[in-house]
């Protein structure tokens, strides 16, 4: 390996008052992978992703992106060094438009025709935002609302994308797109950090993979080594997944 790592993260910790949520959890993203973050329901791997950008201070330990500390920097200044999250929960800015949204997402573009431009790619991927455009966000299906919190995140350029559960919700044939546009993505360049629940098909697309239980990182490895492994799976995941 040389350089640095995309983003590492050292020995994180995360608290809401006096609730722990990550203790001391470590991981690494190198350009171009799908790393996928797995574990259960209040594992904590929101809250470490939300660290990751600044959404909720780090209680201790170290982030930093392309070898820069950023474990204090603002959730602006973590986006315009070209790093963005999709959260948890499809947030989109309801009472605005499709376009309005995307729009948002690139707040921090200077260049207003490469932004327009990009709106039409992101209308050309997904064709029905393009359909929608001058919808209000809070109109759009599940899907939908998914397909706009993706796009707003791409919208700033980001050369690493994290997406928090974006398949959460949503009806198979959507997650299947979802996913393949995720292989898309990296074969075209971009790095991704995806959190899931749905830990074979998170599995079926990452690189590596990384597994927390009640705020702590147990297991990291080649996706597909724990994918071949029934063992691993029953022990980390609870049965049933593969
Ligand atoms: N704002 C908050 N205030 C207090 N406790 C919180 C807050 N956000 C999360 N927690 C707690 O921190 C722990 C980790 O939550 P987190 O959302 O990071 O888990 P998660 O792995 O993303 O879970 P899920 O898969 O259900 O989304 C949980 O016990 C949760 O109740
Ligand atoms: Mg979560």
């Amino acid at each position: 390996m040389t350089g640095p790592a995309l983003l590492e993260i050292e020995n994180l910790s995360v608290r809401y008052g006096a609730i722990s949520a990550v203790r001391g959890a470590s991981l690494r993203v190198e350009k171009g992978e799908i790393v996928s973050l797995l574990g259960a329901n209040g594992a904590g791997k929101s809250s470490l992703v939300n660290a990751a950008v600044g959404i909720v201070p780090a209680a201790g330990g170290r982030i930093c992106f392309e070898g820069r500390d950023i474990t204090r920097a603002p959730a602006e200044t973590v986006v315009a060094r070209g790093m963005t999250l999709s959260p948890e929960g499809r947030r989109v800015f309801a009472d605005l438009t499709v376009r309005e949204n995307l729009l948002l997402g690139a707040a921090l573009m200077r260049d207003r025709a490469r932004v327009q431009a990009d709106i039409e790619t992101y209308f050309e991927m997904f064709p029905i935002l393009g359909a929608r455009q001058q919808q209000l966000a809070k109109t759009l299906s599940g899907g939908e609302q998914q397909m706009l919190a993706i796009a707003r995140a791409l919208m700033s350029h980001p050369r690493l994308l994290m997406l928090d559960e974006p398949s959460l919700g949503l009806a198979p044939r959507i997650v299947d797109g979802i996913f393949d546009l995720m292989v898309r993505l990296r074969d075209a360049g971009l790095t991704i950090l995806v959190v899931e629940q749905n830990a074979s098909e998170a599995l079926g697309i990452a690189d590596r993979a990384y597994i927390m239980t009640t705020g702590a990182v147990v297991y990291e490895g080649r996706a597909a080594d724990l994918i071949g492994s029934t063992d691993l799976m029953d022990a980390y995941l609870g049965s049933g997944v593969s």
